[in-house]
């Protein structure tokens, strides 16, 4: 069973012109401003994403792939046969064909991701290594509340896999919803498979986020670049530095745009201005020690059953299940 594009469900809430006008100028007028990270995610986002997975100090994809690789056999036995596994982003990675291999009889695979490009080429390629699997791909955004399809043979149970430390890239009471609804979306007896980021030497976790290459650099000036072709904005690419700095207390990388100089960016008709100096907070990589995660999990009304790491514990990857009754 191939996937053609006629079998993407689209749940369509994309955000449009408008609303990134409108998400800017929030951003911008506040008093500390910041822009949120989805931003980063264009075409040439994307692209540089991928690159920076390939960096020599980003050592997050490499670890997990390495636990997926040494325990993607044990994963798939807690998971158990007869899945629906849903995904929150595109799977088009490694990870992802790892756990599918293992998979014992998966009665659908659904694939949640908000770029249809990258949602098509996913599919296409896992429709292609897994003939057996029906892919049920949704174009959506899974921060919002889903509507996932029906799989035509009766699942045991939902699986929601979440890999890459993307819930790290949530503020603690953001991320605590985006379990709570995981938590809805599984069924009783299911599971959330999710990849997380610990806590570890300072200098390692910076370097990841300020590679030689200067890669990250250009992921997150691209923001600007983005805003200046979508929406209009003047943002002087040039005169804006990228600045990431792990807070230990927070423990988080915090990452900022710097102006380097006092100037004035305009947003259509509205002008802001910007100090020397002055950062405009971009990104949050939140990193947890097993029991930060655990005790945030529990918020959700999930407890964690199962925890791979690879052998230096830099990375971990939880399955975690309901602790709590479903509140009807
Ligand atoms: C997608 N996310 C988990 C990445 C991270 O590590 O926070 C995004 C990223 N930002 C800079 N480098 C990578």
């Amino acid at each position: 069973m191939s996937a053609q594009p006629k079998d993407i469900r689209v749940d369509d809430r994309h955000p449009d012109v408008e609303d990134t006008l409108e998400t800017v100028r929030r951003g911008l007028g506040a008093k500390i401003k910041k822009l949120p990270s989805r931003l980063f995610y264009d075409e040439r986002g994307s692209a540089l994403f991928e690159a920076i997975c390939e960096q020599p100090e980003y050592y997050l994809t490499r670890t997990e792939i390495a636990i997926m690789r040494d325990h993607a056999g044990d994963i798939a036995d807690v998971i158990g046969p007869d899945v629906r596994l849903v995904e929150y982003g595109s799977g088009s990675g490694i990870k992802t064909r790892m756990l599918l291999e293992h998979l014992e009889t998966p009665v659908a695979y659904v694939p949640v991701e908000i770029s249809r490009t990258a949602l098509m080429e996913s599919v296409a390629e896992l429709a292609m290594r897994f003939p057996n699997v029906p892919m049920q791909p949704v174009c959506a955004d899974f921060t919002q509340p889903l509507r996932l399809p029906v799989a035509s043979r009766s699942p045991r149970r939902t699986v929601i896999y979440f890999p890459g430390s993307t819930i790290g890239n949530f503020e603690a009471k953001d991320a605590v919803k985006i379990l709570r609804q995981m938590r809805a979306e599984m069924s009783d007896g299911g599971g959330v498979l999710i990849g997380v980021d610990l806590k570890k030497d300072v200098a390692e976790i910076e370097a990841a986020y300020n590679d030689e290459a200067g890669i990250t650099r250009d992921f997150t000036l691209n923001m600007l670049v983005r805003l200046n072709r979508e929406i209009g904005t003047d943002f002087d690419v040039d005169a804006f530095r990228h600045r990431a700095r792990y807070n230990v207390l927070a423990g988080r990388i915090e990452t900022s745009l710097v102006s380097t100089k006092q100037q004035v960016v305009h947003v259509r008709d509205e002008a802001f201005s910007f100090r020397a100096d002055e950062a405009m907070h971009v990104e949050y990589s939140c990193k947890y020690s097993l029991d930060d995660f655990a005790q945030m999990a529990n918020k959700a009304g999930l407890s964690v059953a199962q925890v791979w790491m690879d052998e230096d514990r830099r990375f971990s990857v939880q399955y975690l299940v309901r602790s709590t009754p479903v509140v009807a």
